[in-house]
Order: structure tokens, then C-alpha cells, then sequence
């Protein structure tokens, strides 16, 4: 049931909304971007290892921090502080994540952009809009400016609502179109000449590459990314989750969709490229490796869909309007971190908050935009491959060795009477406060280059 602070109506509710901030472009874009660099299936099993044995543990830290505290993410980690040190580091853990949240929804915004112009661009030529086809996908400042500003503003439209009727509802509806839409998708590509290559060049593990430690970083990086640990998210959607539901099965079935989605986009985005080379269009960069990045979505793929001619433009329009929907579902969860603590830090009202927010965010995006050759990786990095990890072993850190265990336990029964018997109970404890910060501090020092 919706507390007075708002809350998932059900449990079907929760899980789309949690998986609607997993999946996103991370999933359909990073996701077989980086199975391309990183020799195919031997990444997506190392991947598939890491978001389960790592990523999982973490998130699972994130929920039952949020629904013990029934807050935000500062508030909820200082209600598990006793000492004046642990609630100021409670704060660091906290804000940071929300900050976190904020600088990734600073860059996520342009990408999104990018996405909703691309999907434009098609259905501009459709209804006989030469001019704006052409404009929309031009790489022009204003260009950017204003599809940034359009996504932030269908962003904080779904924030005001609040979280039933925003975050639940608007998940509820975009997530099956996306789901549908990534399927149709998968079974035209399929069909195509050239598929069943690039599915054997997805399918067949490089396994001589498996404990490489690029490849190893690069996985837990993007498993991180793509369950929103180190951010605060999954803290405050932990906080809107009924006490009586069951948080251990609840976010294995998240991970799960998020893992399948990651899966099922390298299903669409791998063989698309190879139909794409076998109507002439070059995929492999000059060091032999499969272009991928900016280069695979928004200049490989539309050549795919030119080349199809008349059905290409519907093609592009449904391939971008699912990475749009994707983007929109986690970008209102990013913006939902920051949000909730203004609301109950700072007593302000949710759709002040929910615009004031966002138009500070969308002012950082104009300034990413304005020196977008530096700052956009530049934030990137900062947000993704500093804070990310480091909000995320400190909140492991929290848990491990602030929490008490019998309140953990006693939080985790909560929906789930005989958990302490469990495989989880058994594992998770020992997991969180030694196997997860370790792991991710190593794989942190390690992607500084300091060994
Ligand atoms: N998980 C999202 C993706 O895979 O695209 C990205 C994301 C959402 C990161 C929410 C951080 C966040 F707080």
C-alpha cells in the first residue's frame, strides 16, 4: 500500500519500475558495445557471472537500506548510524550518491537527446518534413540544447506525479512498448542476410580472453552501471517497497530482467551490424575490432536502415523510440534520488523540487553540451568509473561493518520469514563485507592504472 510519503501499489509495480531504471541505455547501447570490444560471448559470460555474484549482492545492500530507513538515501543510512562519525559518514555515503545520480542524469540527458532526434529524423521524412529530417540528426548545438531540454522536461513531468502515479504508472506503461518493441525488433533483424553471422559472432566465446583484466573491469563496470548501484536509486526504490513483500526474490527477479534485456539487445544490435556489412556498409574499424560507441548506433545502424529503404524508416523509428523509452524510464529514476531528499530533507514540495532539480541538471547538461568534446566523457568518467564504484563499496562498507546483523536479519525477514536459513543468509552477510568492497575497491585501483 502507498504510505503518506508514497510508495509501489504493488509488486508488479516495484519490479518494473526497478528494472525500468536498470534497463536503459546501458543495456541496449553499452551492453553490445562493449561485448563488441571485448571478444563476443566471453564477455557476456564473464558479465552474466559478475551481475550475480557481485552487482546482485550490492543491490540487494541498496534495497534493504532503503526499506529499513523508509527515506531517502542520506536520511535512511543515518538511521542505521549510532555515533556522530557514522552519521556524517552516513551523509558522505548518501549525498554522494544522490550527487552521483545528478551528474549521470547531466550527460544520460544528451544521449537521450540524441535518441529522441534520431527517431525524429525518420518520422520527419515520413509525413514529408525534408528540413527538420535533416536538422534533427545535424550534430548542431541548438540541436542538442533542445532535445536535452525536451527529454528533461518529460523527466520532470514524470517526477512531479510523484511515485505512484509517476514513477509506477508511466513504468507500468513504457516498459511492455519497450519490451515489445526490442522483441519485433530482434525477430525482423533475424530474418535478415548477414544475421546468422553476427550471431555466431555474439554466440561463440573467445574464452582466451575471460580472465583479461580490461575485459573484467569493463564487465563489472558495466554491471554496476546497469543496476544504478552507487546512486542512491535503488536505496529510495528499496524505501517505497511494502514491508511484506520479499526484497531477496524481488531483486533477483530484477537483476534478471536486467541481465535478459542487456542479452537481448546484443540479440538485436550484433547481427544488425553484420546485415548492415552485407549490404556493403563497413562495420570493423581499422584495427580490425567491431566499431562500436557513438559510431555503431548513430552512423552503422542508420546506414542499415537507409539501406532498406521504405521499411528502414519505420525500422529506425521503432529501434530509436525504444532507446528513448529506455532512457526515460531510468532517467526519472535518477532524478528521483535528489528529489526525495530535497522533499523530506528540506520540506519542499514535490513538484517545486521535481522542476528545480531539473533545471539545474539541465543547466549542467547545456554546459556539457557547450564544450561536448571534453566534458562529456570527462562527466562521464567522473560520474560512472569514480563515483559509481566508490559510493557503492562504501554502502557495502555501511552494511558489513555498521549495520548491526540482527536489525539486517531482521529487516530481510520482513516478507521472508524463513530466509535465515537460506542460501542468502548463509552467503550474503560474509559477501557484503568482505567479497564486494574488496572487489570492487581492486577492480577500482586497478582501472586507475595503479598496478
Ligand atoms: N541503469 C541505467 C542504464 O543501464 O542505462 C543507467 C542508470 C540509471 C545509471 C540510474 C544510474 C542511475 F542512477
Amino acid at each position: 500500500m502507498a504510505t503518506a510519503r508514497g510508495g509501489f501499489s504493488s509488486r508488479l509495480g516495484f519490479i518494473l519500475a526497478a528494472a525500468g531504471s536498470a534497463v536503459g541505455l546501458g543495456n541496449i547501447w553499452g551492453f553490445p558495445t562493449q561485448t563488441a570490444t571485448n571478444g563476443g560471448a566471453a564477455f557476456v559470460l564473464v558479465y552474466l557471472i559478475l551481475a550475480f555474484c557481485l552487482a546482485y549482492p550490492a543491490f540487494m545492500a541498496e534495497l534493504l537500506i532503503g526499506r529499513y530507513g523508509q527515506a531517502n538515501a542520506v536520511t535512511s543510512l543515518q538511521k542505521m548510524s549510532r555515533t556522530a562519525w557514522q552519521k556524517n559518514f552516513a551523509f558522505i555515503v548518501g549525498f554522494g550518491g544522490i550527487i552521483c545520480a545528478a551528474l549521470i542524469l547531466s550527460f544520460y540527458g544528451i544521449l537521450a537527446g540524441w535518441m529522441m532526434s534520431y527517431a525524429v529524423q525518420p518520422a520527419a521524412q515520413l509525413i514529408g518534413m525534408e528540413s527538420l529530417s535533416v536538422w534533427a540528426i545535424s550534430d548542431s548545438t541548438a540541436r542538442n540544447v533542445i532535445f536535452t531540454t525536451l527529454f528533461m522536461v518529460l523527466t520532470v513531468l514524470i517526477i512531479r506525479k510523484g511515485v505512484e502515479q509517476g514513477i509506477e504508472t508511466w513504468s507500468k506503461r513504457l516498459m511492455p512498448l519497450m519490451i515489445g518493441l526490442l522483441v519485433i525488433l530482434i525477430v525482423y533483424v533475424l530474418t535478415l542476410d548477414g544475421a546468422m553471422e553476427g550471431l555466431s559472432a555474439y554466440l561463440k566465446p573467445d574464452l582466451s580472453r575471460i580472465f583479461e583484466p580490461e575485459l573484467l573491469i569493463s564487465a563489472l563496470g558495466q554491471a554496476f552501471f546497469s543496476l544504478s548501484l552507487g546512486t542512491s536509486v535503488m536505496v529510495i526504490y528499496g524505501s517505497y517497497i511494502a514491508k511484506k513483500e520479499n526484497l531477496v526474490t524481488l531483486g533477483a527477479q530484477v537483476t534478471l530482467i536486467d541481465v535478459s534485456i542487456a542479452f537481448l539487445a546484443g540479440l538485436l544490435i550484433i547481427p544488425a551490424m553484420y546485415v548492415a556489412q552485407s549490404q556493403g556498409v563497413a562495420i570493423f574499424a581499422g584495427d580490425g575490432s567491431l566499431i562500436s560507441g557513438p559510431g555503431m548506433v548513430f552512423d552503422v545502424l542508420p546506414k542499415l536502415f537507409d539501406g532498406m529503404g521504405f521499411i528502414g524508416l519505420f525500422i529506425g523509428l521503432a529501434f530509436f523510440i525504444l532507446m528513448s523509452l529506455a532512457a526515460l524510464t531510468s532517467s526519472i529514476s535518477m532524478l528521483e534520488g535528489p528529489v526525495s531528499y530535497a522533499v523530506e530533507r528540506h520540506n519542499i514540495a514535490r513538484p517545486k523540487a521535481a522542476t528545480i532539480i531539473g533545471l539545474v541538471i539541465l543547466l549542467m547538461s547545456i554546459g556539457i553540451i557547450s564544450n561536448i568534446d571534453v566534458m562529456l566523457d570527462g562527466v562521464a568518467t567522473l560520474a560512472t568509473e569514480y563515483g559509481q564504484p566508490i559510493i557503492a563499496m562504501l554502502v557495502c562498507v555501511f552494511v558489513g561493518w555498521i549495520w548491526h546483523r540482527n536489525e539486517i536479519l531482521n529487516e530481510i525477514k520482513s516478507g521472508n520469514e524463513n530466509v535465515e536459513a537460506s542460501l542468502f543468509w548463509n552467503l550474503w552477510p560474509w559477501y557484503t563485507k568482505f567479497v564486494c568492497p574488496l572487489a570492487i575497491a581492486m577492480v577500482f585501483i586497478h582501472s586507475l592504472k595503479l598496478f
